[in-house]
């Protein structure tokens, strides 16, 4: 049983939670980067990773799902976000609304897995947008206690 996890990522918060993901995950797991088109032929199972700007999952990811989708649906699939924006419904609405209906639906596991906001990385224009948001200090959460579930998930299917 062989496992992708394709993410995309701006700061690295994404792939460092792929990577965490990968360590309760059963069989062989390979992490990739959407921007690198990976083909999906060869995995039962394939989990997509984001994170949230501005309300939305990176377009690539909603991209590579789009003209993948057939190919997704055959598969198990998993989807998890880094957002600071804890709430279950918040999880829902980003990736419902950035990820085809059909996916969304279809995927066994979802979950916001943590996120990551260090100050001293962002750009001019990233800064002064999460200054507005009252945020002062970086930040970095990775919930475990999810991370083992959603594998848990995935790793009943076998
Ligand atoms: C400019 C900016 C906008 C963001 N917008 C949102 C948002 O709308 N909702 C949310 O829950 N988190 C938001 N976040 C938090 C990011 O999703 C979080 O920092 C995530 O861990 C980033 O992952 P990455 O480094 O893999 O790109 C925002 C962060 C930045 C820097």
């Amino acid at each position: 049983m062989k496992t992708i996890i394709i993410y995309a990522t701006r700061y690295g918060s994404v792939e460092k939670a792929a990577m965490k993901l990968k360590s309760h995950l059963e069989g062989e797991v390979d992490i990739v980067n959407v921007k690198s088109d990976p083909d999906i032929y060869h995995y039962e199972r394939v989990i997509l990773g984001g994170s949230i700007y501005d309300g939305k999952v990176q377009r690539e990811l909603g991209k590579f799902s789009e003209d993948n989708l057939q190919d997704l649906l055959k598969k198990k699939t998993g989807l998890f976000i880094c957002a600071r924006i804890e709430k279950e419904v918040a999880t829902e609405s980003y990736l419902s609304k950035s990820l085809p209906r059909q996916l969304y639906d279809a995927a066994i596991a979802k979950a916001n897995l943590g996120h990551e906001i260090d100050l001293d990385k962002l750009s001019d224009k990233d800064l002064a947008f999460v200054r507005k948001g009252g945020i002062e200090e970086s930040i970095s959460v990775f919930h475990e206690g999810r991370m083992k579930k959603f594998a848990e998930v995935m790793n009943r299917f076998v």
